[in-house]
């Protein structure tokens, strides 16, 4: 499969030679997060396993493991980045507020980063056996250095990232980050404990071939979106897309990682059930954003139907918003249908 063994470590170290001026904090930074997707991989590995080892009556409550794994999975990520004068704040999913990084040694206080995740992206499926993901994205402080950081820094628009990338729990483990200089796809091999470059330099392909939607939905969706879908069925009377078929899987990771590779969109639009007050479901800072850059840096494209979800300053942490995401030419024929129809 590797024709020439690449770890990740050489490959992070590799690319910042290019920028002389690095002072390797954000490379280790790439490798705090890697080591904490090799923790929560191994405790993914064996979830299904609980009910037959742990004790009585510690795991046998219905939804208490995929639960667990929600609450493991975020300990773990604020665990192995809070001592390091890495990072100066934290945003996850899971909390309400801000995690600053207030430590008991005052010289690791106020690292320079932002770290934003969603710690288990997809967890209704944990129980199923089905895959799930871990999603992340960095941005640079812009509260002054040697304190604690804030919501203010939290709160960047995408396009001012300094990298984003995702962990996807599937057949095998795979970590696929950029750092706005390509975007590569490393291997976990499980003996070795190390990631190894398997994917070097995504670009989607020039042919979707996926859509990939919660289609249970579409009566809510606005004209547009609908109109939208009904084009990629071959239902509208211009020229059907060809060759589109339906993959859902509901861990949005997963669902992404495939289009990345095999070419396709997703779209998850908002429900008008209430026309007054639509709701989207995806959170901008912990899904659509890190997901929208890394589109962006394999060519294609993420909107929130009327402009690029990169161009978004989220106003709250746990702020939501409709996404469509993957092949460019498909996501802004989206804009088009939403931009005549609403
Ligand atoms: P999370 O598990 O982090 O709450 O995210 C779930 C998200 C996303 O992964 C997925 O694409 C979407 O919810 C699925 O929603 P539906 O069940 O409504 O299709
Ligand atoms: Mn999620
Ligand atoms: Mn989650």
């Amino acid at each position: 499969m590797f024709s020439k063994i690449i770890t990740m470590e050489q490959h992070i170290l590799e690319q910042e030679r290019v920028y002389p001026e690095a002072t390797g904090t954000f490379t280790n930074l790439l490798y705090d997060i890697a080591l904490a997707a090799k923790i929560i991989s191994r405790e993914i590995r064996r979830a299904g396993l609980g009910n037959i080892l742990g004790e009585a009556g510690t795991v046998n409550v219905q939804g208490e493991e995929q639960m667990r794994l929600d609450v493991f999975a975020n300990e773990t990520f604020i665990r192995m980045n809070s001592y390091t004068g890495r990072v100066g704040v934290m945003a996850t999913e899971e909390l309400e507020s801000i995690v600053s990084i207030v430590p008991d040694n005052p010289a690791m206080a106020g690292g320079k980063y932002v770290l934003i995740f969603d710690p288990v992206d997809g967890s209704s499926n944990i129980a199923a056996n089905v895959s799930v993901g871990t999603i992340f994205s960095i941005y640079r402080r812009k509260s002054p250095l040697g304190a604690p950081g804030t919501v203010e820094d939290c709160l960047q628009p995408g396009r001012d990232m300094a990298a984003a990338g995702y962990v996807l729990y599937g057949s095998s483990t795979m970590l696929v980050y950029t750092a706005g200089n390509g975007v590569h796809g490393f291997t976990l091999e499980p003996s070795l404990g190390e990631f190894l470059l398997s994917h070097p330099a995504i670009c989607m392909p020039a042919l979707p071939r996926y859509s990939s939607a919660n289609v249970s939905y579409e009566r809510l969706w606005s004209p547009g979106a609908q109109r939208f879908h009904r084009y990629l069925q071959g239902m509208e009377s211009e020229k059907p897309v060809v060759g589109l078929s339906a993959r859902y899987v509901g861990s949005l990771v997963a669902d992404f990682h495939r289009n990345l590779l095999n070419g396709g969109i997703f779209y998850y639009p908002s429900s008008y059930a209430n026309p007054v007050n639509p709701r989207a479901k995806l959170r901008l800072l912990y899904e659509a954003a890190p997901l929208g850059y890394i589109a962006h840096h394999a060519g294609g494209y993420a909107s929130d139907g009327t402009r690029s979800i990169l161009d978004i300053v989220p106003t709250e942490l746990h702020q939501r918003t409709a996404l469509f995401i993957g092949d460019r030419g498909l996501v802004q024929k989206a804009e088009g249908y939403i931009h005549d129809l609403g």
